[in-house]
């Protein structure tokens, strides 16, 4: 299949193109497109053929459910069964936004976009182009991150074009991507809303707006690894790099010792050895490719650049990936949950 490339200036639209991309999505075809966390691939939500050509592209297993995305609160209301006032209130604080909200659904969303299931994820971005074309189109958009399954989110066009290039219509580049990690989910058809993937928009802040908030027991860490995750998407192993990603965490001097006598003894045994650190830090590395991640104490930063750092790793055909840990205090949860799905929970202590 041709995939057509349409390069749109989020600061300045040019709504020809939209246009032409919206027409794609009432046809039943898919079209990539920049959002504020991640680029998405798109598909008409209401047409079942639609969301099987996304799992199709995508290589993704189909009980793995899409977000429904929107670009006004009326549409959750079209499409939601029995929504809490709570929707309403987190809706005020956080949309348009970086929040997924998983709600009861009616029938207007068919089952092939929720993965079988009779909840629905719905967002409503705030970039400038997905609500342009959300508009334009007058489709609710279906779509997960527009990576091929396993591999890191995209960040930027070059990442969907290496990934979905000749597998989907068009491709709609917007230049990179705000925030760099997945949208934060929560979960209201429990009691308590209930975070099942962290992101931005973390828990304190949803507190703040909305009262007691807990956190899915499935995402919490290694101790964990046992518990199911509720959202499907939470139980592949997923981010992950082609190199055998490991974490190493504790006192940094320490770190930065363990990595090196790591690199090292890889590199003796003839393997090619990737090592991501932060600009404090990547002068300290004496053997593998050495890529910063940015600087330590700009976690925005940090979670901006994650997904490219591990996608360069596979361009150096890194085969041993040795990462720092970054543990920052407003969204370090998000990126450290990232971090360690990509490394199969492989944390080196020391
Ligand atoms: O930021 C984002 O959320 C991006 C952009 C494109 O909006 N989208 C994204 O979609 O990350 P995706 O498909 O990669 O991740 C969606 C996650 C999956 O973990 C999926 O299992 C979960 O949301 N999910 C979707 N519907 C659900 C539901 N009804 N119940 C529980 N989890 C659900
Ligand atoms: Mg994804």
């Amino acid at each position: 299949m041709d995939t057509r490339i349409f390069k749109i200036d989020p600061e300045d639209i040019d709504i020809r193109k939209i246009r032409e991309a919206g027409e794609i999505l009432r046809e039943g075809g898919l079209v990539a497109f920049p959002t504020e966390t991640v680029y998405g691939l798109g598909g008409d939500a209401c047409d079942a053929g639609a969301s099987e050509a996304i799992y199709a592209a995508k290589g993704r297993p189909s009980d793995n459910p899409l977000i429904v995305h929107i670009c006004e609160f009326s549409q959750l209301e079209e499409i939601a069964a029995d929504l809490p006032d709570t929707a309403r209130v987190l809706a005020d604080a956080f949309w348009p936004g970086p929040m997924t909200l998983i709600v009861n659904k009616n029938q207007v969303i068919p089952h092939e976009t929720t993965g079988g299931l009779d909840t629905v994820a719905v967002r409503f971005p705030s970039h400038p182009i997905a609500n342009a074309l959300i508009r334009e189109s007058g489709c609710m958009i279906a779509a997960p991150s527009a990576n091929t399954s396993g591999r890191p989110s995209p960040t930027q066009a070059r990442h969907v074009i290496e990934d979905l290039k000749g597998k989907i219509d068009a491709i709609i580049d917007g230049g990179p991507v705000d925030i760099g990690l997945e949208s934060t989910i929560v979960d209201l058809t429990e009691q308590v809303p209930t975070i099942l993937r962290p992101g931005y928009i973390n828990k304190h802040m949803l507190e703040e707006a909305v009262g007691e908030v807990r956190v899915d027991p499935g995402i919490l860490g290694k101790e964990n690894v046992h518990i199911r995750p509720k959202a499907p998407g939470m139980r592949y192993k997923h981010y992950a790099p082609k190199g055998n990603l490991k974490i190493v965490s504790g006192d940094r001097e320490k770190v930065i010792e363990e990595i090196n006598r790591l690199a090292a003894a890889g590199e003796t045994e003839g393997k090619k050895v990737g090592i991501i650190a932060t600009d404090e830090t990547r002068d300290l590395y004496k053997a593998g490719i050495v890529i910063s991640i940015g600087d330590r104490d700009d976690e925005y930063q940090i979670a901006h650049n994650l997904f490219d750092v591990l996608r360069e790793m596979d361009e150096c055909g890194a085969e041993l990936i040795y990462s720092e840990e970054f543990s920052t205090p407003e969204i370090g949860n998000a990126i450290m949950n990232r971090l360690l799905k990509a490394a199969a929970h492989q944390v080196i202590e020391v």
